[in-house]
């Protein structure tokens, strides 16, 4: 005799609903050190839909890093490349999943066109993680490199905070895998959505 097959009860997919709901990108906010890049690239895989991230569309359109603008041009100019920029990606109507810098949902006018026109999402990490993540990397946030890592990330998150806390959805970013991120942030999308 073969050995029985179990089969388990098949679960139906609850993506298409989300899917048929969402009219709108997903946007990703918060500090440096977050995940917004890599929690991003995993959402949009999961809900197979297209990502792009704020500073590589700064890399391609300039030819240098978002850092290297950063301290070549200066924060202002630096932060109205950046509005500009997120507006297009909002503005031409695209369904995706859009992780930006840091700094761009600080900005009035671009938080007030992404909770118009998009799902704002804040991942919202404790300084200890924020300042293990970005110092793998210093080069990468110059903002960073001014002084001690943690005391500007503390007194960022105090500066910001309030405003991230703006965004439709707030996802606790811990220590736990980006994976566990991303599941949170899909359960939150469903329920924001209304999905029953
Ligand atoms: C910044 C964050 C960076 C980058 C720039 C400024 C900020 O992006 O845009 O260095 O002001 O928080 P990440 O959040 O992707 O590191």
């Amino acid at each position: 005799m073969g050995k029985a097959l179990y089969s388990p009860p098949v679960m139906p997919s609850r993506e298409p609903l989300l899917l048929d709901r969402l009219d709108r990108p997903i946007v990703l906010v918060g500090l440096m050190g977050a995940g917004k890049s890599t929690v991003g690239r995993r959402l949009a895989r999961r809900l197979n839909l297209p990502f792009v991230d704020s500073d590589t569309a700064i890399e391609d359109a300039s030819g240098l890093s978002a850092g290297e603008v950063f301290e070549r041009y200066g924060e202002d100019d630096f932060r109205d490349g950046e509005r500009r920029l997120v507006a297009r990606l909002i503005e031409d109507g695209g369904i995706r999943v859009i992780a930006t810098g840091g700094g761009a949902y600080v900005n009035q006018s671009t938080r007030q066109l992404l909770n118009d026109k998009a799902i704002t999402v804040w991942l919202d990490a404790p300084v200890a993680l924020l300042a293990e993540r970005t110092a793998r990397r210093p080069e990468t946030r110059p903002m960073l490199n001014k002084g001690d890592r943690s005391q500007i990330l503390s007194s960022l998150i105090e500066q910001r905070g309030p405003k991230y806390a703006e965004a439709h959805i707030r996802i606790p970013s811990s220590s736990g895998g980006h994976s566990e991120v991303v599941e949170a942030i899909v359960a939150a999308l469903e329920k924001h959505l209304g999905l029953p």
